[in-house]
C-alpha cells in the first residue's frame, strides 16, 4: 500500500511528456501466425473486490440501512431518535448481535416516538420501484403494538415528507419478523427510512435488524443490481475477496474472519472497517461490515458471473503498517485456529453435504460444491515473519488438498528489498502463483511493459493483484492514467504464459464515501460511474483471446519505442487474431503489419477496430464520457500467404484490431 498524505502538489503529468509533438509515429510490426504460443489463462483478467470506500455496505451491497442492527459502538449512528426511544440488550432475538432498540410511548417532551436512518448518504429510492422492509419486532406488553413506518424525502417542499407510508401491526408475543413493501411514487436520492410508535392505548415495541432492500437485486441475491452488472459486464475470468488490508485488520480482533461472515445474516457479528481511521483527513467515522455480503454471497455472485473465486485468508499477521513490531504478530507455534481456517473454508466451498461447513453451505441454499480452485494465504504481508508463517499453511492445505493454487505475496512493492527477498522464499515454499502489487507513477506504467518480458518462466507464476497508475500530484481517475494502464497491460497479455492474473485496484467507490482514489467504478445512492480504467479492464478482458501470437518490432517486443505498445492474442473461437495497440503521443499513429507465415490457404476478413478516444476534457475527474469509438476497416487484399496491413491509431488512444482469418 502507498500511503499518500493530503497536500500533495498538483503537477499535471501530460503525455505529451513523454512523446515528441507533432511528429508522425510509425512501426513496423511483424505477426509470426507459425510462432510458438501459450495460452492465455481463463482467470488472466479478472476483478479484486474489497470493502474499502463503502464497496460493500453501502455499495454492492443492496441493504439501504445504515447499523441495522443497532450494534455500532454508538447505538444510534446512522438512526435520528426521537421521543423515547433507547438501546437495549440482553434479550433480543440474536445472540452475536444483542442489542435492540426500545421505543416506548413518548413522554410530556415529545409527541412521537420514532427512528429515522439516514441510510448510506442518504436512503436512495426511485419512483415506481418497490423495496422490502423488514425488521423484527416485539410488542413490549406483550400483546400488541403498531409502527407506522415511511420513506420521506426530508427537502420536500412541496408534497408531505412521507413518499409512502404503511402501518405495521406487532401483534404477536415474543420476537417476530415483519415484513411490508413499499413502492413510492416519486424518486429521492437522499431520503430517509422513518419509523415511528402509534402509541395509543400500547405499552410500546422492541425492533432489532431494520432491513430495507430493493425488490429487485442481481439474481435476486442481494446484491446492487446496476453495480453486480457493470462487475459482470467486465466478464472477469476471477474475483479476488475480501481484500486487501481487510484481511489483516489493525488488531487480530479486527481481522476479517470468514467464519463470521456465513449463516443468518441477522447473527453475523458486525466488526469495525479498518478503512474507517486509515487516512485521518478522510475519516469515515460510520465505517462498519455488517458481514452481510460474506462468503456465502462471494462465492455465489463469483458463479453467476462466471469467475472463479480466489479468497485471501489471513496467515496470522496483523496490518504491517500499523504493527511493524513482528513480535505483535501471532505466534508461529499457534496458528492452528488460522491454518483451520484456511482447511474449513475449502470444505465450505467444496465439501460434501455431510460435512460440517458444507452442510452449512447446502443449508444456506448451494448444496453443490462452489469448486473453489484458487486460495491466497496473507495479503501484502512481508518479511521472514510472513514465510515462517506461510510455510506451515502451505503444508498443511498441500497435505489435506493438494488440488489448491496457494497464492503467496511479494510484499507491497513492485520491487526492492522485500520483493527480492519474498520471490526466491516463494519459489522455495513452492507456491504456485505470485501475487505482485503495484500502485505506480505514470513514468513507471510508461516504462514498465517489458517487465515480464524476461521473467523465470520455472518457477511460480505471476499475480498482479493489485495495480493502478496514480500520476503524481494526480491520483484520481482521468483519461491518461487509464491510457498508460492498458500500455503496460499489453506487457501482461504478451507474457501470459508466465502472468495467469490481473485484477486492477481498488474496484469500487462510493462519491461520498472513498478513502482511496483512483478506483475503477464510483458509484452514489442510485447511480453508477463507469471510468475509462474500467473500460480498458472490460476491452482486455473481452478480447482476451485464448492463445499469446508473437509481434515483434524490428525482432523485439513493441513496448514504448515512439511511445507506442503492441500485443497479440489468437481466438479460437472467433477464428482471429486480436491485435492491441496503444498510442500515447499527440499525433496518430501508423503502423505496418506484416502477417507471416499463415498456412497456405488462409485468408483475412474484414478488419474491426475500436478503440478509446479522449473526447472530452481528459482531466476530468473519474473520465468515461464517450470513451469507446468503432469503426472497420476494409478487408486487406492477402495474396499468397503474407499480408500487409496499414493500421491507423489516433492519437492517445488504445486500439483493438479483429482480424479473421479464414483458414
Ligand atoms: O487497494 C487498497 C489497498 O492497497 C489494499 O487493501 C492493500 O492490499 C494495498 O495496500
Amino acid at each position: 500500500m502507498q500511503r499518500f498524505f493530503k497536500g500533495t502538489i498538483a503537477v499535471a503529468v501530460a503525455l505529451s511528456a513523454f512523446s515528441v509533438q507533432g511528429a508522425t509515429v510509425t512501426a513496423n510490426l511483424t505477426l509470426d501466425a507459425s510462432a510458438k504460443s501459450a495460452p492465455i489463462q481463463p482467470t488472466m483478467y479478472g476483478l479484486f473486490f474489497e470493502d474499502i470506500n463503502y464497496a460493500a455496505d453501502g455499495g454492492l451491497y443492496a441493504e439501504k440501512v445504515k447499523n441495522r442492527s443497532f450494534e455500532f459502538p454508538h447505538g444510534f449512528t446512522g438512526w435520528i431518535p426521537y421521543g423515547n426511544v433507547s438501546i437495549e440488550q440482553g434479550d433480543g432475538p440474536f445472540d452475536r448481535n444483542p442489542h435492540y432498540a426500545r421505543l416506548l410511548p413518548p413522554s410530556h417532551h415529545s409527541k412521537q416516538t420514532g427512528l429515522d436512518n439516514e441510510g448510506f448518504f442518504g436512503v436512495s429510492f426511485k419512483a415506481g420501484e418497490s423495496y422490502n422492509l423488514s425488521f423484527y419486532a416485539r410488542p413490549v406488553d406483550g400483546k400488541y403494538a403498531e409502527l407506522r413506518v415511511e420513506l420521506v424525502d426530508p427537502a420536500s417542499k412541496t408534497d408531505g415528507m412521507d413518499v409512502v407510508a404503511a402501518k405495521v401491526k406487532v401483534d404477536k408475543p415474543g420476537w417476530n419478523k415483519y415484513e411490508v413493501t413499499l413502492t413510492p411514487n416519486r424518486s429521492v436520492t437522499k431520503g430517509r427510512l422513518r419509523i415511528y410508535l402509534r402509541h395509543k392505548d400500547t405499552a410500546g415495541v422492541d425492533i432489532d435488524h431494520v432491513s430495507l432492500f430493493p425488490a429487485e437485486t442481481f439474481n435476486g441475491h442481494g446484491l446492487r443490481k446496476d453495480i453486480a452488472q457493470a462487475l459482470a459486464d467486465i466478464k472477469p475470468g476471477l474475483l479476488r475477496f475480501p481484500g486487501g488490508c481487510v484481511v489483516e485488520g489493525t488488531e487480530f480482533p479486527d481481522r476479517y474472519q470468514w467464519k463470521n461472515t456465513v449463516g443468518p445474516v441477522e447473527n453475523r457479528p458486525l466488526n469495525i472497517n479498518r478503512w474507517q481511521f486509515e487516512f485521518p483527513y478522510r475519516l469515515s467515522a460510520d465505517y462498519y461490515q455488517s458481514l452481510g455480503l460474506g462468503f456465502y454471497e462471494y462465492f455465489q455472485f463469483a458463479e453467476e458471473i462466471g469467475a472463479a473465486p480466489l479468497p485471501v485468508l489471513n496467515v496470522g499477521m496483523v496490518c504491517q503498517y500499523e504493527n511493524p513490531d513482528p513480535s505483535v504478530q501471532w505466534p508461529v507455534d499457534s496458528l492452528e485456529e488460522y491454518i483451520q481456517d484456511a482447511l474449513d473454508l475449502i470444505e465450505f466451498a467444496n465439501g460434501g453435504t455431510d460435512t460440517r461447513w458444507g452442510a452449512l453451505r447446502a443449508e444456506m441454499g448451494h448444496p453443490a460444491p462452489f469448486g473453489l480452485k484458487y486460495l491466497a494465504i496473507g495479503n501484502e504481508q512481508w518479511g521472514p515473519e510472513y514465510v515462517e508463517r506461510l510455510e506451515p499453511f502451505v503444508k498443511a492445505i498441500r497435505k489435506a488438498h493438494p488440488e489448491i493454487v496457494i497464492v503467496g505475496s511479494s510484499g507491497p512493492s513492485a520491487d526492492g528489498e522485500q520483493f527480492d527477498y519474498l520471490w526466491p522464499e516463494m519459489r522455495r515454499l513452492g507456491a504456485d502463483l505470485v501475487d505482485e502489487h503495484y500502485y505506480q507513477s505514470a513514468e513507471w506504467f510508461r516504462d514498465n511493459a517489458s517487465r515480464y518480458d524476461n521473467y523465470d518462466r520455472k518457477g511460480p507464476k505471476v499475480f498482479a493483484g493489485e495495480y493502478a497508475c496514480h500520476p503524481k500530484g494526480r491520483k484520481f481517475n482521468h483519461y491518461d492514467a487509464s491510457l498508460l494502464e492498458a500500455a503496460f497491460m499489453t506487457g501482461l497479455e504478451r507474457n501470459a504464459d508466465v502472468v495467469h492474473m490481473a485484477t486492477y485496484a481498488p474496484l469500487l467507490a462510493h462519491e461520498e464515501g472513498w478513502q482511496w482514489r483512483p478506483d475503477m467504478i464510483w458509484f452514489d445512492g442510485d447511480t453508477v460511474r463507469l471510468t475509462s480504467s474500467y473500460f480498458v479492464q472490460q476491452l482486455y478482458s473481452t478480447n482476451k483471446g485464448t492463445s499469446t501470437a508473437s509481434l515483434l518490432s524490428d525482432k523485439k517486443p513493441l513496448a514504448g519505442q515512439n511511445g507506442l505498445y503492441a500485443s497479440a492474442v489468437y481466438d479460437t473461437d472467433a477464428s482471429a487474431y486480436i491485435i492491441k495497440v496503444v498510442n500515447i503521443n499527440p499525433d496518430e499513429a501508423d503502423i505496418n503489419l506484416d502477417i507471416e507465415k499463415l498456412p497456405k490457404k488462409a485468408s483475412l476478413g474484414e478488419i474491426k477496430v475500436l478503440y478509446t478516444t479522449p473526447t472530452a476534457d481528459p482531466d476530468d475527474n473519474y473520465y468515461s464520457a464517450d470513451m469507446l469509438s468503432h469503426s472497420t476497416i476494409a478487408a486487406p487484399a492477402v495474396e499468397k500467404r503474407t499480408a500487409d496491413v496499414a493500421l491507423k491509431v489516433p492519437a492517445r488512444s488504445f486500439a483493438i484490431f479483429t482480424i479473421p482469418v479464414k483458414k
